[in-house]
Parts: structure tokens; C-alpha cells; sequence
């Protein structure tokens, strides 16, 4: 057959008697080739090509959807991003805040081992943190000076009104409690609930942590920020009364070991 490419064979010392190929076919194109080489038994037959052919069908599909998923999942990560994008876009002061608890949301659960599954959770959760925080008012959310006391009790609103937005996006209600409770306290004295020690979500744990960090090294107009290391010891001061201390633990490893 002057079709086959006889340099393969001869390059590998490979003798071909006979074989069979298919395309892989989705709706709309070729997207590649199925080959079987040297049938145990006599030649390749019109059945056999049949078969290969119906078997090719099937992986084409695999593929197809494969690829249709992986899209899909992309597409929702954008659309999580854009949307805490709307958040930084209206707080002045929090430019770059979300991609930075990110990292040490990342650098954390690196230090703790925790499943790639338990990551991915933990990842839409950091970036999602803060979304309730577009249901409050702009004088609010950029006032200059320190809140009153009424400002702050509607600023505290933003972790359940960030549940109730998630709450309608099935695929995204695994990480409300992470975002609902990411400002409770280990000692019991923080918000919305209460909650105390291992009933705050850990999730919810570990954004805390990396979250207050952030923001007592970022400058307000009011303040200017801490050094790192000035953020560091203070979170260890808090460790068991504000903050998990396993979770500050692993905190400080991965400031030591370079992760942010
Ligand atoms: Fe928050």
C-alpha cells in the first residue's frame, strides 16, 4: 500500500504485516486517529473495522466531554474571579487584597498536606471571601476615618450576606461556611455566630488567619502597616484566643520557608 510510512518500522526494527486505522470524530472535526498493528490472527477484517470504528465513536465522545468539562470548570473559576474582581474595584484600599490571602491560603494549606479536592474548596472559598462585602454601602466601605459603632455592625453583615449570594450557585454552597465564618474568633468572641474552637469551619480558620495578616500589613488611611514579622508575632500573641493556633502554626512555617 503506497499509504504506509515504511521509516518508522525500518527505525525501530519493526515489522507491520497489517493494520487498521480510524479517526476519532466529534460533531465537528477529526481530533485524531485510532491504529491497531498486526492482528494475531490472519488479516483485519470488515468487521474488525467496524468494531474499531464504533470503539473510536465511544473515545471521541470521552474526549469531547473531557474537554467540554474542563472548559466549563475554567469558565467558573474566571466567573469566580471576576467576581471578586467587582468587590477590589469598589474598596479602595483593598487593591491586591484578595490575590495575597489567596497565597497565604495556598502557602497554608501546602504546609498542612491538605487534598487537592480540600485545596480547589479552600482556593474559591479565599477569593470568594469577601463578596458580601458588594451588598455595603460605598461611604461605608470607603470611609476614611474609623467606623462608628453603626457603621461596624453593618460592615459585620458582609459574611452572611456573602452566604446568601453563594446560596444561589449549587456548585459553590460547599464553601458558604468557610466564607459565612471567616470572622469568628477560636476563643468564641467573633462573628456572625459566635462559634468557638473546632465549630468554626476550618476553611473559615485558615482564611482568618491569612486575612487579619493582610490586613494589618496593609496601609489604611488611618494606620500604617506592619512589618511582616511585626504581623507574624502578633498572630502567634492571638494563637488560641483569636486564631486556631495548629493553623498559625503552619502559618509561620510558610513565612519561614518563603511562601509570601
Ligand atoms: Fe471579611
Amino acid at each position: 500500500d503506497p499509504r504506509f510510512f515504511k521509516e518508522v518500522d525500518e527505525a525501530a526494527d519493526f515489522v507491520t504485516h497489517n493494520l487498521i486505522c480510524v479517526p476519532l470524530r466529534t460533531k465537528e472535526e477529526i481530533i485524531g486517529v485510532v491504529q491497531g498493528i498486526n492482528k494475531r490472527d490472519g488479516d483485519f477484517t470488515q468487521e474488525d473495522l467496524e468494531l474499531f470504528q464504533s470503539l473510536a465513536d465511544q473515545i471521541a465522545i470521552a474526549l469531547d466531554n473531557a474537554r467540554l468539562y474542563e472548559e466549563l470548570n475554567e469558565m467558573a473559576l474566571q466567573l469566580v474571579k471576576a467576581l471578586s474582581e467587582a468587590i477590589e474595584k469598589r474598596d479602595s484600599y483593598t487593591g491586591g487584597h484578595t490575590q495575597r490571602v489567596l497565597k497565604v491560603c495556598m502557602a497554608i494549606s501546602n504546609q498542612l498536606g491538605l487534598p487537592p479536592e480540600e485545596k480547589r474548596q479552600l482556593m474559591l472559598a479565599a477569593i470568594l471571601h469577601d463578596i458580601g462585602k458588594v451588598g455595603i454601602k460605598d461611604y461605608i466601605l470607603n470611609k476614611d476615618d474609623e467606623l462608628t459603632a453603626e457603621e461596624f455592625d453593618i460592615m459585620r453583615k458582609h459574611p452572611l450576606l456573602g452566604a446568601d449570594i453563594l446560596g444561589h450557585i449549587k456548585q459553590l454552597r460547599s464553601i458558604i461556611p468557610a466564607i459565612k465564618y471567616h470572622h469568628e474568633h477560636y476563643d468564641g468572641s467573633g462573628y456572625p455566630e459566635g462559634l468557638k474552637g473546632e465549630e468554626i469551619p476550618f476553611h473559615a480558620r485558615i482564611i482568618a488567619v491569612a486575612d487579619t495578616f493582610d490586613a494589618m500589613i496593609t496601609d489604611r488611611p488611618y494606620q500604617k502597616g506592619m512589618s511582616k514579622e511585626e504581623a507574624v508575632e502578633e498572630l502567634k500573641r492571638n494563637a488560641g484566643t483569636q486564631f486556631d493556633p495548629q493553623v498559625v502554626d503552619a502559618f509561620a512555617k510558610a513565612l519561614d520557608g518563603g511562601d509570601f
